[in-house]
């Protein structure tokens, strides 16, 4: 059985007290809560992780950083390698959102290094998928996600594919409260699955979560989940509020 997943994606925002903080409240409400085949994820800053790693319950809630460096280690000023982010207790790196395609034009390729050295480093990519407005308007949509996949995930053994996360975030859907609607994530995740059955077979493709993400909240997260291929969220700007957050968890 799949497990199914509420990830926030805290993205740059609170400093150390307020992360601390939101993650106190999450980790209080999961206490008293139900989560048989379902995970919270907390993708918050660099500077977070250790400390709320170490603050709540890990059987419960894993955590995530929102990137990693494309190399192992050496003289790269400024960056954060797979393994310091797996030696802070987190279990999950956010890889190719659409935000570090667009800002730090991150290529194909590069993300393909980094979830290689994500999977070494014994992590579990949630790697990010999703085609922009004019993409979807020309009909490209289906073929846009399939390069993204392509180029840099399916070269995955099929032991590596089980350990990887998939996040299908339409861009035009990220930030602006526009959504997808049920039905047109429903049809995507439903490709992204046949295009994992086609290379991994079956047994994979079901096993796999595939998340949604881009405007996903309290009020349209049970209406998006219920959908048969849908397995939880990548959840921005409602992850940061925490009786939103706490809602998408409910609508697992
Ligand atoms: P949003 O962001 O929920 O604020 O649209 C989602 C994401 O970027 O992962």
């Amino acid at each position: 059985m799949r497990t199914r997943i509420a990830a926030g994606n805290w993205k740059m925002n609170t400093t150390l007290n307020e992360g601390m903080s939101l993650a106190h409240r999450i980790n209080e409400f999961v206490k008293n809560y139900s989560l048989e085949n379902k995970r919270i994820i907390l993708g918050t800053p660099f500077t977070h992780l250790a400390t709320i790693a170490s603050s709540v319950d890990y059987k419960k809630i894993s955590l995530a950083a929102q990137n990693c460096a494309r190399w192992e280690k050496g003289a790269y000023t400024g960056e954060i390698s797979a393994e310091m982010v797996r030696s802070t207790g987190a279990h999950y790196i956010i890889i190719g959102h659409s935000e570090r395609r667009q800002f730090f034009k991150e290529t194909h390729e590069e993300l393909k290094q980094k979830v290689d050295l994500c999977l070494k480093s014994n992590l579990r990519p949630i790697f990010c998928i999703g085609e922009k407005l004019e993409e979807r308007e020309a009909n490209l949509h289906f073929d846009v996600v399939k390069k993204q996949l392509t180029e840099s995930l399916f070269h995955l053994d099929h032991e590596n594919m089980m350990h990887t996360v998939i996040a299908y975030e339409p861009v035009w859907a990220i930030g602006t409260g526009k959504n997808a609607t049920p039905e047109q994530a429903q049809e995507m995740h439903a490709y992204i699955r046949t295009l994992i059955k086609e290379i991994y077979g079956i047994s994979t493709a079901i096993e796999i979560s595939i998340l949604y993400g881009g405007s996903c909240n309290a009020a349209n997260a049970s209406s998006l989940f219920i959908q048969p291929d849908i397995d939880g969220g990548l959840i921005g700007g409602a992850s940061l509020k925490v009786d939103d957050f706490i809602e998408i968890i409910k609508a697992l």
